[in-house]
């Protein structure tokens, strides 16, 4: 059993991704036979256009998922373009590809809607995807509710080989993270990047303080009470409370006379401690570069391994390779 999922390097990892994906990776790498986690800087380079930035982004990443608890024992990490055999599945992938499909594909047309350029390698990123998966017989991928129909498209593309060139592919399943896990940012509205209202996980005490001061409150009297089920900063709170402090807090909202500067301030403090130990552990691998290069050596050796198996048998099925 072989499970698999990517991370675009794309800016630094803000709660909402760890909340959301990176802890639940780090939860199922000891679970499963074989994990396998990559940093996706070929899907990347669809937006990120600077070899700079993309290239810390990239180490960047691999620092951040180490620090958060990625156990190189437990789990294969490695970089996405360490393993070209997956570009060149892709190519195969593509030949048997039709427009329709990706047309179809609502995270392309969100792109667009975005004001993104329509370019062929955004158009094709889901074939990229499928070859990302495929590669490595993976059985599970575990994704966000917005990454469900790449998984249908892998499974179609893988299908519609098999079908025509013989059983080669294994048809992987999605596995939806958490979605009670979804993170709202500083302004109410889905934490994300795009939105520039994200909190990130490395960040410094100080400035994240400030961050967190400035996350939007009603303007309610403070004699009133307040649901804490509808209120984005409890559900921040949350995230970091364990169940009694979560239901003492709550109780507080409820009687009303409570100022939202202290719940920010109890905030700040439970997310400085949360990620102390990670903070820790990543000054310790920034200090040893060679140590994360190793790790993402010996992980991209891995991957490789296995994924020249699969082309190799795609290749043949497919009559490019006798
Ligand atoms: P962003 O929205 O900031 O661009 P990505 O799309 O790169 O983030 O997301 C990477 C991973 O983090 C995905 O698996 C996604 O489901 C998860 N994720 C991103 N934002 C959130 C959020 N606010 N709450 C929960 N999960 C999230
Ligand atoms: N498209 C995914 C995202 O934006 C990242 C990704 C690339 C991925 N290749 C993958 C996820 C393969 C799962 C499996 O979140």
């Amino acid at each position: 059993m072989r499970v698999l999922s990517g991370i675009q390097p794309t800016g630094r990892f803000h709660w909402g991704n760890y909340f959301g994906a990176i802890r639940q990776y780090i939860d199922l790498q000891g679970q499963r036979e074989d994990a396998f986690y990559f940093i996706a800087n070929l899907h990347a380079l669809t937006t990120v256009r600077d070899p700079s930035q993309l290239r810390q982004s990239t180490l960047d990443a691999a620092l951040d998922l180490l620090a958060l608890g990625l156990d190189p024992e437990k789990a294969t990490l490695f970089v996405q373009s360490d393993v070209p055999e997956v570009s060149e599945l892709c190519w195969l992938l593509m030949t048997g590809t039709g427009m329709g499909l990706l047309e179809r594909c609502v995270s392309y047309k969100d792109k667009i809607a975005r004001g993104l350029s329509a370019g062929v390698g955004l158009f094709a990123y889901p074939v990229l995807q499928a070859a990302d998966i495929l590669a490595y017989d993976s059985d599970v991928v575990p994704v966000g509710e917005d990454q469900v129909q790449h998984i249908e498209v892998t499974r179609d593309l893988a299908a519609s080989f098999n079908h025509q060139f013989g059983e080669t592919f294994v048809l992987p399943k999605a596995q939806v993270l958490d979605s009670s896990a979804r993170v709202p940012g500083t302004d109410g509205d889905k934490m994300s990047k795009s939105y520039d209202n994200t909190l990130a996980v490395f960040e410094e005490p100080k400035p994240l303080r400030k961050q967190i001061m400035r996350i939007q409150t009603d303007s309610r009297p403070m004699e009133d009470p307040k649901d804490p089920d509808t209120d984005h900063l409890f559900q921040l709170y949350s995230l970091f409370a364990g169940d009694p402090q979560r239901e003492a807090m709550a109780a507080v909202y409820r009687a009303g006379g409570f100022g939202y500067g202290s719940v920010k301030k109890e905030l700040a403090g439970l997310a400085e401690e949360f990620f102390a130990a990670a903070r820790e552990r990543r000054r310790a691998l920034e200090a040893d570069p060679d140590q994360v290069e190793q790790i993402l050596a010996d992980g991209a050796a891995r991957a490789r391994k296995k994924a020249a198996d699969v082309l190799l048998r795609a290749q043949v099925a497919c009559g490019v390779k006798a």
